[in-house]
């Protein structure tokens, strides 16, 4: 298929784009360069350097969109929350425009755990409620809300995959963020010696040991994901599933697992609580698995810390 990937100079969007390319796919990728790298689009797909509010020519022939463009940082959207709706829910409403004007149907949409803010039971699933806690989810979650309005009243086919907590790296394709919030690349920076320590973010959570329990995904299995999600794709149908691996480790068992594999100490400081931090986000993945047959391949920590650290290290 033809297809345009927003924000395929991104983490996610790069290794999607990746995979899309190797699936055979004509790929082109619209990136502004805002957060991503040029030499993160990967060979064989074309780059348009551009914004999604203005696709140009990026639509032309195209068959179905992957829309990873967007802000990502939930405390960086609790400061400006503007910024978040008019890039998020701004941007994704000017390309469904583009999108209709060239007659493009299809859509797979980049959501996000954050939609669901403080859960009240887990594992999470689709059907439970919404109630975002800071406006990068918010904003998410509002762009889902127009892809099922679109879906009605336009026949779009839409898919949104919402990611829980994405690590590891495909091959040399792997987080680069100015910026870098995550836990996973923040502990292995310490092993490389870019950082002295990392932070532990509130030890005082109702959880085992105390530190926040999050579900991580090998970036390679979420792509895959998205691949599934394209041949998924039913005009006037819009589809929501989670993305996660199904069990919970905490932030203590994941500095353990690094120094595991990266054979350093990682010395680690408590520190507060980081605010908007939810105790437990665990998927159930359920859905996706019974109707898409998806299923994570690569699960285990050891393998997710193990391949973002042989991307960032060079071994
Ligand atoms: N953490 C630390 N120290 C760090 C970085 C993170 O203790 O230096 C903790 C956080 O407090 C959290 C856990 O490690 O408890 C994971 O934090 P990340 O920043 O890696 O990921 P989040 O769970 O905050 O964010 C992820 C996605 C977001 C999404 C969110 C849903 O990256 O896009 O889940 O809540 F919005």
């Amino acid at each position: 298929m033809r297809l345009l990937v927003t924000g395929g100079a991104g983490y996610v969007g790069s290794v999607v784009a990746a995979q899309l390319v190797e699936a055979g796919h004509e790929v082109t990728v619209l990136d502004d360069l805002s957060t991503g790298h040029e030499n993160a689009v990967p060979a064989g797909a074309r780059f348009v350097r551009g914004c999604i509010t203005d696709p140009g020519d990026a639509l032309d022939g195209v068959e179905a969109v992957l829309h990873f463009a967007a802000k990502s940082l939930v405390g960086e959207s609790v400061e400006k929350p503007g910024l978040y709706w008019k890039h998020n829910l701004g941007g994704a409403l000017a390309l469904l425009d583009a999108m209709r004007q060239q007659n493009v149907g299809k859509i797979v949409f980049s959501s996000t755990a954050a939609v669901y803010g403080e859960p009240e039971r887990t594992p999470i699933e689709e059907s439970d409620p919404t109630r975002p806690t800071n406006p990068y989810g918010a904003s998410k979650l509002a762009v889902d809300t127009v892809l099922t309005t679109y879906a009605g009243l336009h026949g779009l086919g839409a898919v949104s995959l919402r990611y829980f907590n994405v690590a590891g790296a495909y091959g040399a394709f792997r987080e680069r963020h100015a910026i870098e919030t995550h836990l996973i690349p923040n502990v292995l920076k310490v092993a490389t010696g870019e950082r002295e320590s990392v932070s532990v973010f509130g030890t005082d959570y109702p959880t085992p040991d105390g530190t926040c329990v999050r579900d991580y995904i090998h970036v390679a299995d979420l792509a895959r994901a998205h691949l599934l999600a394209l041949d998924a794709i039913t005009p006037g149908e819009h589809k929501i599933y989670n993305l996660g691996n199904g069990t919970g480790f905490s932030v203590h068992e994941m500095i353990e697992v690094c120094r595991e594999i990266t054979g350093h100490e990682i010395p680690s400081v408590v520190g507060p609580r980081r605010p908007g931090d939810p105790a437990v986000l665990v998927a159930s993945s359920a859905k996706i698995q019974r109707e898409l047959g998806w299923k994570a391949e690569r699960g285990s920590m050891a393998e997710i810390v193990g391949d973002a650290w042989g991307a960032l290290s060079g071994k």
